[in-house]
């Protein structure tokens, strides 16, 4: 569709209020339906959403209260919801043979037993999960906890989560599922194509997420700097000035950006490489009592590694069609690779194992992980903090550092290009006693 950028605001996701509070937990409902919304101007598109909202509906959660959220299922075919990057009980994981059937509504708990960070929601329905969460079916789950808000980074209005995606349209403009996802070019932030957003002299924190099924952002706000405080699972030990940003597909990065250093009237433009996806227009003067301390979080210490695996992620296209594998095999509810021991910590040495030049990613759940080296050398500045999904160029190999703590059962670990997982690129780890 042919868009004039910058002519429409860009929406922040609503935050979605309890249902019911209780003295422990926090309990939402949402249904899982059809909507029409508006991404190219003036034009009606069909998509999937949680709770009627193309990007999902934003649940802010605190560590140590339980969040319970109870899922109705409005579409006419199976879906469920997996929180990513969440450390979840299994039976609330949104394990990808664990659905919501057409009608049913399924309640998941999260204890949210981990520090802040930036979480998002997602379908994970087996071989649906690539179109639908192309669809739709994503959302914000954010986590704050106390000594985070100690630190006084921007809050509230200033504080805002921006999901970055891929999509194509049809000649309808519907969204165009099938197909080359590398045609995948219009990028959506929070939902709208090259929207504006308005900000004040002042300090924002923004969560950027990307959640293309398959796209890898360079991102940079045109060789200004931008001071990155987190990745995917929380603050990193301290602010580190950047210009630009790689997020692979389900990867988040949090940057603080000063907008006093400019004068009003000042547009600044969040690129991707060289196509503009988000412009921040400096309109107003407003009080600034935020903080970006010189020293956010120190990194949890890593407990010496006792186990060391291998995970090889390529394809098979020797038949009529490819088929996603993990170590040799397509995925199967039935298989598991690794048995673990609880407390256990271990190296993963996973291999992009293709011999043709193709991008994959792998994503863990359960666990936030270190990524400890890159290709045996040292990890990339997106490899830093608390990671649960790490960009796997071709012919290359992450190492990786886990622990695994305290829940028990099986939980998936995969290609995040969701086109790639949804034929079979996952496999299963079970934590035993
Ligand atoms: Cu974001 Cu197994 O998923
Ligand atoms: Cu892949």
């Amino acid at each position: 569709p042919v868009v004039t950028p910058f002519t429409v605001k860009m929406p922040v996701p609503q935050v979605l209020q309890p249902a019911q509070t209780t003295a422990t937990a926090d309990i939402y409902k949402m249904v899982i339906k059809p909507a029409a919304t508006e991404i190219i101007p003036g034009v009606a598109t069909q998509v999937l959403t949680y709770g009627g909202q193309f990007v999902g509906p934003t649940i802010r959660a605190k560590t140590g209260r339980a969040v319970k959220i109870v899922y109705g299922n409005s579409l006419d075919m199976p879906a469920n919801v997996h929180l990513h990057g969440g450390h979840t009980p299994a039976t609330s994981d949104g394990h990808p043979m664990d659905l919501i059937q057409p009608g049913q509504v399924r309640l998941y708990d999260y204890p949210n037993k981990q520090q802040g960070a930036t979480l998002w929601y997602h379908d994970h329905s087996h071989h649906m999960e690539a179109e639908h969460v192309f669809r739709g079916l994503h959302g914000f789950y954010l986590i704050d906890d106390a000594a985070e808000k100690a630190l006084r980074l921007p809050s509230g209005a200033y504080d805002v989560p921006i999901m970055l995606r891929d999509s194509a349209f049809d000649e309808n403009n519907e969204l165009l599922f099938f197909g080359d996802p590398a045609e995948r070019t219009t990028i959506l932030a929070n939902g709208k194509i090259k929207p504006y957003f308005q900000v004040a002299r002042r300090k924002y924190r923004f969560r950027l997420l990307n959640a293309s099924n398959e796209h890898v952002f360079k991102l940079n706000l045109g060789g200004e700097t931008m001071m990155k405080i987190a990745s995917d699972g929380g603050l990193l030990p301290a602010p580190v000035p950047v210009t630009e940003m790689v997020l692979a597909s389900a990867e988040r990065v949090e940057i603080v950006v000063d907008f006093a250093r400019y004068p009003i009237g000042t547009r600044l433009e969040l690129s991707n490489g060289s196509d503009p996806v988000l412009r921040f227009d400096v309109t107003k003067n407003a009080y600034d009592d935020s903080l970006l301390p010189a020293t956010l979080r120190p990194l949890p210490a890593m407990p010496a590694a006792t186990v060391n695996r291998e995970v090889r992620m390529n394809f098979d296209l020797s038949g009529e069609a490819p088929v996603g594998l993990v170590n040799g095999l397509p995925y199967d509810p039935s298989r598991v690779d690794f048995q673990v021991k609880r407390g256990t910590t271990e190296i993963w040495n996973v291999i992009n194992t293709d011999t043709f030049d193709i991008d994959h990613t792998f994503h863990l759940h359960l666990e936030q992980f270190r990524v400890i080296g890159r290709n045996g050398g040292p990890p990339l500045p997106q490899d830093q903090g608390r990671k649960d999904t790490v960009h796997l160029p071709p012919h290359e190999s992450v190492q990786i550092q886990v622990t695994f703590g305290d829940y028990l059962g099986k939980y998936v670990y995969h290609c995040h290009y969701l086109e790639h997982s949804s034929i079979g690129m996952m496999a299963q780890v079970e934590i035993v006693p």
